[in-house]
């Protein structure tokens, strides 16, 4: 399951991954959008920098994602003006806007290959039933008071009826290039970046982190990690959801340009060009991580079918989204402790939020003043714009907890467990999570998530194990793929 955007993936030149003891000004953890784009300036200002990633640079939710650049949020401007007034609605905007400008320089100053464009963003409805559930004339009021450039507009080259609004000078680019790009120019500036090396343990109050072969001890740890590894109190408010993609070859040649979201409910389209193929994706399916409902990557090949003369489907792959409970992230310092950095929060916007991200987390470490530090700082508190999404995501959590616990069914052989398939079963009182891989070979693991004891669920659409709770997911070897967990799910016995 690879995404479209590693068609002509570029390497970044290998270190080796960490062993024994090492020290840096600055550890960030995660060579995503956020950690790479802090990492920087940072090396800029004379800092060591050393960056650790679990997997390659970019293999996380960068990776994943849509490509897609925008000033505005995926789920509405109209919404946030009326969660958070004017005022805000526009800085939102502003610091976006800023953060797309910053990813267009770098893009520049050091020539990256990755397809950087202006285009357009549009909002569109498909039929009259869409029409009357999303107001566009509310939105595209809330787009013009935070300072964008908006027309109403008819279909813009789609091959069915639709209409909506037309955000100009927004923007799309392969989000992988781009991030190993700007690997390839930090390792110029003698940053030092340690791929396959997941971290264990952060000590914050000793400034170390811990791998399986090493340590690093660092003035500034930042979690560039999509949701700050262990437990912390934002991941009490914080839903986590999933997003599949799909792409394909089209036999006319025609395919439609810009960052197309189209509210029926919400299905994101866009095309890419790699030499001389041409693709189109859709992107969407979302529901919250660990409650599966059937293929979500086969719903999306029937819509795509649906209204495209598709002529071969090409690639498939998802992300996962943390929504803060005041729509907005939490960017820099964390609670506790003044040498820890986080950044999470992004719901669907997150390359251009991680871009910011990077750019505020540097600033803080530097010293330097940065204009949406307290906007969108980590240590904010705001209970009336996110009480009810606590008391939401707890409901959520317990609810899980206790049905989880009580309603896990008995297995008598593991003989039910089909080749492909994935069950968490209660077997001798202890909950296990049971793959059989095609070849035949059963998989037996702990259940219970090591973050906070949730109980795993099978998600057949990637074969993984999903955690409802705070999202964290793992393989079928039980290894961390995301999440706030740091270690493997237990290997269990095979108790049958
Ligand atoms: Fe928190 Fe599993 S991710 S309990």
């Amino acid at each position: 399951m690879e995404s479209i955007w590693t068609l002509g993936s570029r390497g970044v030149a290998e270190h080796p991954s960490l062993s024994g003891e090492a020290d840096a000004d600055v550890a960030i953890v995660g060579a995503g959008i956020t950690g790479l784009t802090a990492a920087l300036p940072l090396a800029e200002a004379g800092f060591k920098v050393m960056v650790l990633e679990a997997g390659t640079v970019g293999s996380g939710v960068t990776g994943g994602s849509t490509g897609n650049l925008y000033a505005t949020l995926a789920s509405g401007q109209a919404p946030l003006r009326h969660k958070w007034g004017d005022e805000v609605a526009a800085e939102v905007v502003r610091a976006r806007g800023e953060a797309v400008d910053h990813v267009e320089a770098l893009v520049k100053r050091f020539s990256i290959d990755c397809q950087f464009q202006r285009q357009p963003a549009y909002r569109l409805v498909a039929d009259e039933r869409q029409h009357a559930g999303h107001d566009l004339n509310e939105e595209l009021d809330a787009l013009v008071s935070a300072g964008l450039e908006v027309e109403m507009t008819n279909a813009p080259g789609l091959p069915f009826d639709s209409w909506g609004l037309r955000i100009a000078n927004q923007a799309q680019f392969n989000p992988l290039h781009y991030v190993q790009g700007l690997a390839s120019a930090l390792l110029g500036e003698g940053v030092v970046i340690l791929q396959h090396s997941p971290v264990r343990e952060i000590e914050a109050g000793k400034g170390r982190l811990r791998t399986d072969e090493g340590s690093v001890t660092a003035k500034h740890i930042v979690q560039a990690t999509h949701t700050p590894k262990g437990i912390s109190l934002v991941q009490a408010g914080m839903p986590v959801s999933r997003e599949y993609a799909v792409s394909a070859r089209l036999s006319s040649g025609e395919y439609p340009e810009g960052i197309l979201w189209v509210l029926d409910p919400f299905h994101s389209l866009r095309s890419y060009r790699h030499g001389d193929d041409q693709y189109l994706m859709v992107i969407g399916e979302k529901h919250p991580t660990g409650e599966h409902r059937g293929d979500h990557y086969q719903l999306l090949r029937e819509y795509l079918a649906a209204r495209f003369d598709v002529e071969a489907f090409t690639h498939h792959w998802s992300a996962q989204q943390y929504t803060s409970p005041d729509g907005l992230p939490y960017i820099g310092r964390m609670h506790g402790h003044d040498n820890l950095y986080m950044a999470t929060g992004f719901a669907a916007d997150g390359l251009v939020w991680g871009t910011l991200a990077g750019m505020l987390i540097a600033d803080q470490i530097l010293e330097r003043a940065n204009p949406w530090q307290a906007r969108f700082g980590a240590r904010r508190i705001t209970p009336g714009k996110s009480a009810l999404q606590y008391a939401k995501e707890n409901a959520t959590v317990t609810k899980h907890m206790v049905k989880d616990y009580l309603g896990t069914e008995k297995l008598d052989s593991f003989d039910a467990i089909a080749p492909g398939q994935g069950r968490v079963a209660t077997v001798e009182g202890e909950k296990l999570a049971i793959h059989r891989t095609e070849a035949g070979k059963l998989k037996v693991l702990s259940a219970v998530c090591p973050h906070m004891k949730c109980i795993v669920h099978w998600n057949a659409s990637e074969s993984t194990w999903d955690c409802p709770c705070h999202g964290s997911r793992f393989d079928t070897d039980g290894e961390v793929i995301e999440g706030p967990a740091y270690h493997p799910l237990a290997r269990s016995g095979e108790k049958l």
